[in-house]
């Protein structure tokens, strides 16, 4: 039996799209293994987000060509894939600068993975493919039957919007992920539904912006993520849902009242807001202001109070005065925390940022990213600290570190370990947090449903 290697970098919808893959994979015959050098296909579904996420990806090609080159003395085929955003970024550039690639595939053409490794294998030479084509991937995958190893278990993510038509000038997503597109509704249900059969009991719905999802339902209407929400609540085994990520242009009042009314649907929201100055914000053409945000923070909080705030943040965007970034603490003191992604401004081929004369030098970049995550850091133990005494819902996932240990999740998505004597993962309990570790919270069991 064949075996392939497939890893992921960057965003959830990577993680979803090689779980896909590996599905496809599997359906032609190949077994999954995590040891690259024993691989007879490697893929590497790459990540062009910040340069450092693009050039990590030629460190770990320079390792495989190393790798292929021994393996094929010893007469062993060796294809490496190079998926993800970098292969739709840099498409046969890759191809120039590595030659032992045989395959770049853009997230669009997954579904055709089978037949580009048989049209390599019947040519002998590197396939490219890079198109937005029109038959869609989703359509054209196959569903999943059975679990991939690497799938989690209890806890799967399903995506559901892909692309992105707002040109952050900053982003390169609108260029590798092309335009917004929503899957129709009936076949989001459907893999919910065989998730669910599978054992799957929470659900994290992915998008590039995943509330401008606007899905055609099988009657002709269309579907907003919050209606999408209500009807996946009703499928048998799912307990949970969540989404992300999710931005303000396209919070709409039926989703902040899905916040309010659907228990199932998780106390928690991803928003990133990425400064908090109005100036930068302009030029970053975010299309909001520092107060809107701050709004409609408040507007979530009062729909579900206790929601937990996430959100992300870029520092040394070009033009960024100290004034610009103290607005960004400002902000983050005002809207509060329980987690924060904070990154230092990567210029990004091809976008209009990139091309700015005013960029900030980097020992500044690095200072203002230490000073943002002192504060963020600071935020979150102080909203973890806030659980302690508290009973919470828990969704069990995992076994432990610890024999006897199991870790699951709160609604406001913390890690929390356990001891799990008659318990099991996909069980949803009432659980005591006793105390904040590095990592996680600690709890005991105080209710099994
Ligand atoms: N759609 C989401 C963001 C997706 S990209 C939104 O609009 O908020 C994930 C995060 O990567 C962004 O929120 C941003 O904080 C960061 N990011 C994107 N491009 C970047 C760049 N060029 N340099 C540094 N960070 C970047
Ligand atoms: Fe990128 Fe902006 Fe689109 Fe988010 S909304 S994916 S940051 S262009
Ligand atoms: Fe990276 Fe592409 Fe996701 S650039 S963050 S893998 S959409």
């Amino acid at each position: 039996m064949k075996k392939a290697f497939v890893k992921s970098y960057g965003c959830q919808m990577n993680v979803y799209d090689g779980e896909r893959m590996q599905e496809q994979l599997a359906a032609i015959g190949y077994g999954l293994t995590a040891e690259p050098d024993d691989a007879d296909l490697v893929v590497l579904n790459t990540c062009h987000i910040r340069e450092k996420a693009a050039e990590k990806i030629y460190s770990e090609l320079g390792k495989l060509r190393r790798a292929k080159t021994s393996r094929e003395k010893h007469g062993k085929e060796t294809l490496i894939a190079v998926a993800g955003c970098v292969a739709q970024a840099e498409g046969a550039e890759i191809v120039a600068r590595v030659k032992s690639v045989d395959l770049v595939i853009g997230p669009q053409s997954y579904h055709r993975l089978p037949e580009l490794i048989e049209e390599r294998r019947g040519s002998g030479k590197a396939v490219i493919e890079t198109e937005f084509p029109e038959a869609g991937k989703f359509a054209g995958l196959a569903a999943p039957k059975t679990r991939t190893p690497l799938t989690r278990s209890v806890s799967a993510f399903l995506t559901v919007q892909e692309g992105c038509d707002k040109f952050c000038t900053f982003c390169v997503v609108p260029y590798t992920r092309g335009a917004e597109y929503s899957r129709p509704v009936a076949d989001v249900e459907a893999e919910a539904r065989r998730l669910a059969e599978l054992g799957v009991r929470e659900l994290t719905l992915l998008g590039q912006n995943v509330n401008a999802y606007h899905g055609v339902a099988e009657n002709g209407e269309t579907v907003s993520l919050a209606g999408l929400v209500a009807s996946l609540s009703k499928i048998d085994g799912i307990v949970r849902l969540r989404y992300m990520t999710s931005h303000l242009r396209d919070m709409t009042d039926d989703l902040i009242e899905a916040h309010a009314g659907n228990p199932k649907l998780m106390p928690y929201l991803h928003l990133p807001v990425q400064s908090g100055s109005d100036r930068v914000l302009k030029a970053m053409n975010r299309g909001h202001t520092a107060e809107n945000y701050l709004r409609l923070v408040k507007r979530v909080r009062a729909a579900r109070p206790g929601i937990a705030l996430s959100g992300d943040f870029i520092v040394g965007f070009p033009g960024e005065t100290e004034k610009d970034f103290e607005s960004t603490l400002e902000l983050v003191r005002e809207a509060r925390y329980a987690a924060g992604y904070s990154f230092k401004y990567s210029p990004r081929p091809g976008t209009p940022a990139a091309d700015r004369s005013d960029q900030v030098e980097e020992t500044v970049k690095d200072e203002r990213l230490q000073r943002l995550q002192a504060l963020l850091r600071g935020q979150q133990r102080d909203f973890n600290q806030a659980c302690v005494g508290k009973d919470l819902e828990v969704l069990l996932e995992k076994p432990g570190r610890q024999s006897g240990q199991l870790i699951g999740r709160s609604p406001y998505l913390q890690a929390v370990h356990l001891p799990g004597e008659g318990l099991k993962p996909g069980d949803l309990i009432q659980a005591r947090i006793e105390a904040v570790g590095t990592n996680s919270l600690s709890a005991h069991c105080r209710e099994a449903a």
